[in-house]
């Protein structure tokens, strides 16, 4: 073991034009503003165009992380996508990706952990870095999730949105960039969240197209209880493992699944809100890329400084769950 230490040398996200107001899904669905403002806190989701795609996202944010970290395509010796919804089967997003970005370097692979696949993706690479196996990696949130909505089921699309979010990681001195992380799944609670057609278990046909068996489908109010207990249970832990209270933290990024999960996970973590990044109102739940879209916005708007304590946690399909303590 080295004395490395990772951390994100810089950030980038895209989303595309397409905007999806909550009264454009009230003409679709039986559903209100109201009820999806209060119950979740989603006022607008980003959606594609037919002819936009994953990579399409990925490429413009992983571009602007790179270049952001100052660093040439060249330089990146591992390039990971986390996606739900990749360009295609064959070859992963993150091959499309790295040929498009020129990382000729790289490794390349996606990572299926749902929401939490950026996260997953931050945990290994930083493990890599560490172990001083690569030096640069690129690890890429990015989904089209409205592909796989069904929009005649209410419980559902309203609260899925597309875009893309990057980070690059390198080598940075002791006591900054990620002082701990962790990644975990349990697959008993498959059935929660899942999207069943399309594989080979129950393979596409014209009836499971028909069927709507590509789809998301969820149990949210189940699936509600276990985020919470899930992202409050191991931030506790991560804020232990890097040695610091919740109170020396500056700034929380949770996954944005539902403004009441947000709050809720807060709470159990005694975060006051001020101190809470939220952007559901206008990207809805982005999946795996909602935390480093979320990142890259408070880069952006100098909402984090150097020298701050960052807390990052997520809480997906699978299910999956983890997170990450930063000093920026
Ligand atoms: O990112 C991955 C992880 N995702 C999550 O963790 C999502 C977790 N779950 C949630 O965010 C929430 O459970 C939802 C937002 C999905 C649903 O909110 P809820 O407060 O748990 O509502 P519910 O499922 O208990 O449904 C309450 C009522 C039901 O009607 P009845 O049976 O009481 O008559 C639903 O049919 O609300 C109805 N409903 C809606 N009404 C209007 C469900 N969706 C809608 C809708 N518009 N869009």
């Amino acid at each position: 073991m080295t004395n490395l230490h990772a951390g994100i040398l810089g950030t980038g996200h895209s989303y595309p034009e397409g905007i999806l107001t909550n009264e454009d899904l009230a003409k679709l669905v039986d559903t209100s503003d109201e009820w999806i403002t209060t119950r979740t806190g989603i006022k607008q989701r980003r959606k594609a165009a037919s002819d936009e795609y994953t990579s399409l996202f990925a490429v413009r944010a992983g571009r602007q992380a790179i270049e952001r970290a100052r660093l040439d395509p060249s330089d990146i010796d591992l390039l990971l996508c986390a996606t739900v919804s990749p360009d295609q089967i064959l070859p992963s997003t993150g091959c499309i990706i790295q040929a498009e970005l020129g990382t000729n370097n790289a490794a390349a692979m996606d990572i299926v952990a749902a929401c939490s696949g950026f996260i997953y993706g931050l945990t290994l690479a930083d493990s890599m870095i560490r172990t001083g196996q690569i030096r640069h990696a690129l690890v890429i949130g990015a989904e089209v999730l409205t592909q796989y909505v069904d929009y005649t089921d209410r419980k559902t699309c309203v609260l899925f949105g597309d875009g893309a979010g990057a980070a690059v990681l390198g080598p940075v001195d002791a006591g900054r960039g990620i002082l701990s992380s962790k990644i975990r799944s349990d697959g008993r609670y498959e059935e929660q969240l899942y999207s069943p057609g399309g594989g080979t278990r129950r393979r596409p046909t014209p009836e499971t197209l028909a069927a709507g068996d590509h789809f998301f489908k969820m149990k949210g109010n189940e699936l509600f209880k276990v985020a919470v207990r899930s992202m409050a249970d191991i931030s506790k832990e991560l804020l232990e493992r890097a040695r610091i209270t919740a109170d020396d933290i500056d700034l929380f990024i949770p996954h944005q699944a539902n403004q009441r999960i947000t709050e809720a996970v807060a709470d159990r973590l005694h975060v006051p809100l001020e101190k809470v990044y939220s952007n559901i109102a206008v990207h809805g739940n982005t999946s795996s890329a909602s935390i480093p879209i979320a990142l890259d916005e408070c880069v952006e708007s100098g909402r984090i400084k150097a020298g701050d304590l960052v807390l990052m946690t997520s809480f997906g399909g699978g299910v999956t769950w983890g997170g990450a303590v930063l000093r920026w």
